[in-house]
């Protein structure tokens, strides 16, 4: 099915080269949903547990903190590696996404992963057109599912598809994208989806900028400036501690800081409800600031609990 296309909301997909399934390393790399079904009903069979660890691929410590927290679950560790077309807009980096597979797959080796499911766009979208969505009506709505329309739908659609083919017992996703986060727990909810939702922390290189695979994507100049998201998460912080709780003076602090980087636009900031994701009145503590800003061409998202 190289070459066939995938359509979704009148946005148009070239359908990637997937894979490329050159590695021929330890892990067991799983590419039919069939064979990934029998897997996991047979782990569960024998009384094992089953985690998944839902990513796009470009493996860095972001994933890998999942990975290892997974393994805190004692059961069969499986890691889906999907770049899945329909979250990525028009206008998304889709074509340029970064994917490599067999680095991928040394990766999961080294961490000691049970099973890698890497399926293609025939395994996940059949015969190209697809009619059924999942789409989370309101804690979806804002700031990235503003920003990117249709991301969620893409998200919680790829997320159902997978849970249904992994069935795991437990799936582990990153506090970095917190807002996906919270959109994944409320699916599970509504759907009544049998799968505990566990979080991690976000995983910072030592400088503070969020580990992420668009970072590949940084110039050193961009990579240089691109601090200034968590310089500006931190300058919040700082002045929540210190008393300071207008949601609109810490916003503003965020947009100041942002603008001292000639490379950086901020694109949003947001103090909000950690639950509803609501821009509250009054910031009080276990409220979440979320900024979303494009460094040179890269656009980065990160977020802080006050
Ligand atoms: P991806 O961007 O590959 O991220 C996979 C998981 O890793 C997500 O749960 C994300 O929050 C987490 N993650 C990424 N960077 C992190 C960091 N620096 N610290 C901690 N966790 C981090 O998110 C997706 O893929 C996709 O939307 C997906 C859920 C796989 C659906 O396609």
């Amino acid at each position: 099915m190289e070459g066939a296309d995938v359509y979704h909301g009148g946005a148009h997909f070239l359908r990637d080269a997937a894979a490329s399934g050159r590695y021929s390393g330890c892990v067991k790399v799983l590419r039919a949903a069939g064979e990934m079904q029998a897997a996991s009903t047979e782990a569960k069979r024998s009384g094992r547990l089953v985690t998944l660890v839902p990513t796009m691929g470009a493996l860095h410590e972001g994933h890998i903190a999942l990975i290892r927290h997974a393994h805190e679950q004692q059961g069969l560790v499986v890691v889906s590696i999907y770049v899945n077309p329909t979250q990525f807009g028009p206008d998304d980096d889709f074509k340029h996404y970064p994917r490599d597979l067999d680095a991928d797959c040394h990766a999961c080796e080294r961490e000691n992963v049970d099973l890698v499911f890497a399926p293609s766009d025939e395994e996940m979208y059949p015969s190209g057109s697809v009619t059924t969505w999942i789409e989370e009506a309101k804690l979806a709505k804002r700031f990235e599912g503003e920003k990117r329309p249709g991301h969620f739908c893409g998200v919680c659609t790829v997320v159902a598809k997978l849970f249904n083919i992994v069935q795991p017992n437990v799936a582990i996703f990153g506090k970095k994208d917190y807002q996906q986060l919270k959109v994944i727990e409320r699916m599970v909810r509504d759907l009544r989806y049998p799968v505990g939702i566990a979080s991690v922390p976000t995983v910072r290189e030592p400088d503070g900028l969020a580990a992420s695979s668009r970072n590949q994507h940084l110039t050193s100049a961009d990579r240089a400036q691109a601090t200034v998201l968590w310089k500006s998460l931190g300058v919040v912080r700082d002045l929540f501690n210190h008393g300071e709780h207008s949601p609109h003076r810490l916003e503003a602090a965020v947009t100041r800081t942002i603008s001292l980087a000639p490379v950086a636009r901020l694109d949003y900031a947001a103090v909000v409800d950690a639950e509803t994701l609501e821009p509250v009145h009054e910031a009080k503590h276990g409220d979440v600031v979320l900024v979303a800003a494009y460094v040179g061409k890269t656009r980065l998202i990160d977020n802080v609990i006050l």
